[in-house]
């Protein structure tokens, strides 16, 4: 079963359904891919950060070796990392992206975060934030389209207001915000701002992100939500497809992450079946304002980009 789509301002086609690759550990995610190409995935998110790039190019190139999928019918995302957000630091992450992919171009490249950091001056681990505002870093990311390394750039984890000043400054506007979205954080003003602006919404973490390294014992569990089964065994559906399903059905692409050759199969099973419009407000109606990712991480709540202020 092959994934939908929802058509990109520039005139391409993004499939709804993606594999996250966050966490997919070196030595299984090659399979992974894999395994979701032959399943109907055609939509790959990636990230420098992740550290796993090499793997999941070679993932995706011995299918097309094998002539299961072309390049063309791939959509291939990753994500410029905040240290890499001066000037002269742009292209060369993108082509390390590029390299470790190996691929001559990606689909959509994404400004993992409007937060700039650096290594301390003392070559240690510890991170700073630097002041490069992410204005200047959108203006490298426009020469690789110029450049045609890229089809499409985009930015993720940006407020609204980030995002007014980003589309009152660019050359070449944003096709697609990555956010966390799910039931428990649906983000509505964000949603309807991006509706507004046509640009298209990636929801990630979208199964609540259960294997996250930084869970609390006393958070909620959003695969376990009662109301969510109930929903799913309406329609024969698992709880994760019913949370998929829910974005897809309103054009937001989903990007679930998994390694398991079942839950592989699972994600991508959800352009079968269509939820009431009953259904997509009682999901819309289990939003408590819980964001998982918070970005505590590296003194980032005190930086002046901060996107979540506004929560
Ligand atoms: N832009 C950003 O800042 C940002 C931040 C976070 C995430 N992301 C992207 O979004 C992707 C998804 O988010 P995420 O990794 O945080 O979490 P997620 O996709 O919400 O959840 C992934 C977890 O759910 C499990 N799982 C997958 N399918 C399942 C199913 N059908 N039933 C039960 N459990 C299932 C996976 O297990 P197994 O792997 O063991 O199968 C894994 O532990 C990431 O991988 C990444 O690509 C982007």
């Amino acid at each position: 079963m092959a994934a939908s789509t929802v058509e990109l301002y520039t005139g391409a086609l993004m499939p709804l359904l993606g594999l996250g690759t966050w966490q997919s550990a070196p030595g299984e995610v090659q399979e992974a891919v894999e395994l979701a190409i032959d399943n109907g995935y055609r939509h790959i998110d990636c990230a420098h950060i992740y550290g796993n790039e090499k793997e999941i190019g070679a993932g995706i190139n011995s299918r097309i070796q094998k002539g299961v999928v072309k390049r063309e019918d791939m959509f291939i995302v990753s994500k410029l990392w905040n240290h890499f957000h001066e000037q002269e630091e742009v292209k060369p992450a993108f082509m390390k992206t590029l390299t470790n992919l190996n691929l001559s171009y990606l689909d959509l490249y994404f400004m993992h975060s409007p937060m700039g950091t650096k290594l301390h001056k003392d070559q240690s681990e510890a991170v700073e934030s630097s002041d490069v505002d992410y204005i200047d870093t959108w203006k490298e990311m426009e020469k690789l389209v110029d450049e045609g390394l890229v089809k499409a750039i985009g930015v993720s984890n940006f407020s609204v207001a980030q995002l007014e000043r980003l589309l009152s400054a660019c050359r070449i506007k944003p096709a697609v915000h990555q956010v966390e979205l799910h039931p428990y954080l649906t983000q509505p003003r964000l949603v309807q701002y991006c509706k507004f602006k046509g640009i298209v919404l990636t929801a990630y973490s979208p199964l609540g992100s259960p294997e996250r390294p930084f869970r609390r014992d006393d958070e909620p569990v959003l695969l376990d939500d009662h109301v969510v089964n109930e929903i799913g065994k309406n329609y024969g559906k698992t709880s994760a497809q019913v949370l998929l399903r829910y974005h897809v059905q309103r054009g937001v692409a989903a990007v679930p992450k998994s390694v398991t050759p079942s839950q592989i199969k699972e994600n991508i099973q959800i352009f079968d079946f269509s939820l009431s419009e009953d259904d997509m407000i009682t999901l819309e109606g289990l939003n408590r304002n819980w964001r998982i990712a918070k970005w505590e991480f590296d003194g980032l709540p005190n930086h002046k980009f901060y996107p979540f202020k506004e929560d």
